[in-house]
């Protein structure tokens, strides 16, 4: 999200004569692009804050601005903590940064935060878009209308709006035709995109369908699904159509209905295992991750226990796997008692890492022998010699090269293992 979000960023400012750099010591403006949902990610922005000084005291007009969640979060607080930062930009602000740039560098301290009821930054197709060239980003709707308790997005991203899909077909065909060759489309609740144009609406499921038909040599993904919404449909078109993706996030959070309730999730365990069934069912071949948090208000080891015994038969690929962190204003921080011990909360995540460990294993040992088409994403971080990619499921493939280069699609013949993955060579 924050990728696509950066690409925003970056094409609002290159189109007011600014260019990007490499090296941040080559900067004159600097902004850092940041998230709430943890406490750790603040935390991490805390500390690049830190290392900044070093360059605002080699070049005192440098302005140091933060964009995003944290800045929409602590708003004028961050310009008394932090006395380095001149602007604070929310996530809904990005067009008016040119004159948050201005503003500073006057001397004046610049904020924007007022959150919209419609901003989806449709028109703004990435100038210089940060990635790799091969997959890019496409943010399909922004904010989130779900009100899960722990959870900040709603307060720091606004309500849910989704994109006008003219703009998001033209974004992913542009990418295609600058050599990309795998969109991801992002939304913090993707099932629920809609966008309605007189008589006619299109649901995620359609949009899905056409940005896959622009060529079948563009693989298309998405993120996030939540378990409530993901309809058959969906399951359906993904079934149907060769280049999107295999694989499916589907977050979920807690194995205990008592937790699921306290976290308004607005599903239980038994509706969740219904979704991983139909998964199964219309797509057999389709891999799937998930979100867990260990350690939510009045967790027992009941509950936890019944986290475990989800993740063992619902058996995922790949997993996020958080401790919980109360953040402020949600629900759950207004309403609940952080009332689970950081000691217990680790001792929990520790059990719910190894076990996945175990599972990843598994799911990786079932691809022995088995042959995999592969889109090449560049050389692999231990050798010039091998290659890597990812398998339409989502698992990430180590190869030797044999000539082949970024972007080439590939069909890898899957001889070894580890829990995090696969390799093989080019049959
Ligand atoms: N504490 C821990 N994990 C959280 N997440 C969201 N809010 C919190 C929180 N307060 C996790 C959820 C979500 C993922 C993006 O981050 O698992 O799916
Ligand atoms: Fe947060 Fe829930 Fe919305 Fe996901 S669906 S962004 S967890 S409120």
């Amino acid at each position: 999200m924050n990728i696509a979000d950066s690409d925003v960023i970056a094409s609002v400012l290159t189109g007011t004569g600014y260019k990007l750099v490499k090296e941040p010591g080559e900067a004159g403006l600097i902004l850092i692009n940041t998230c709430s949902v943890r406490e750790n990610a603040e935390q991490r922005v805390w500390n690049r804050l830190r290392q900044l000084r070093y360059f605002k005291k080699k070049n005192p007009d440098l302005i140091v601005g933060l964009a995003g969640c944290m800045a929409e979060r602590l708003r004028e607080k961050l310009f008394d903590t932090e006395d380095l930062i001149d602007i604070v930009a929310g996530p809904d602000s990005y067009r008016y940064l040119p004159s948050l740039v201005a503003e500073a560098g006057s001397g004046r301290k610049a904020i924007n935060v007022r959150l919209s009821s419609c901003e989806t930054y449709s028109d703004m197709l990435p100038a210089y878009p940060c990635h790799d060239g091969i997959t890019a980003f496409i943010s399909i709707m922004r904010g989130c209308n779900n009100m899960c308790s722990y959870c900040i997005v709603p307060y720091v991203r606004g309500a849910e709006r989704s994109r006008n899909p003219e703009s998001i077909l033209k974004e992913a065909r542009m990418h295609f035709e600058s050599g990309s060759r795998e969109v991801t489309l992002l939304g913090q609740n993707v099932d629920s995109y809609k966008w309605t144009s007189g008589d006619n609406t299109m649901e995620f499921h359609s949009l899905l369908a056409e940005v896959a038909a622009i060529d079948p040599r563009l693989r298309v993904r998405f993120t996030t699904s939540h378990p409530k919404d993901l309809s058959d449909e969906l399951l359906k078109t993904m079934a149907e159509k060769n280049n999107i993706c295999k694989h499916i996030h589907l977050p979920f959070q807690s194995g205990s209905n008592r937790i699921l309730r306290l976290m308004n999730r607005e599903y239980t365990r038994g509706d969740y295992m219904s979704r991983i069934e139909s998964i199964r069912r219309i797509i057999p071949e389709c891999s799937v991750s998930t979100d867990i948090i260990s350690g939510f208000c009045t967790e027992t080891d009941e509950d936890h226990k019944e986290t475990l015994s989800l993740m063992e038969w619902a058996g995922f690929d790949f997993a996020y796997m958080f401790r919980y962190s109360e953040r402020p204003g949600t629900l759950a921080a207004r309403k609940l008692r952080d009332d689970v011990s950081e000691e217990i909360k680790i001792k929990r995540l520790n059990e719910i890492i190894s076990l996945q460990n175990s599972i990843s294993r598994k799911s990786k040992k079932n691809d022995l022998g088995k042959i995999h088409e592969v889109l090449v994403e560049g050389y692999s971080k231990r050798s010039k010699e091998d290659l890597t990619g990812r398998t339409s499921q989502n698992k990430v493939v180590v190869f030797p090269g044999e000539n082949r280069k970024k972007g080439d699609y590939v069909n890898v013949f899957i001889e070894k293992c580890t829990s995090a993955t696969l390799a093989g060579r080019i049959i």
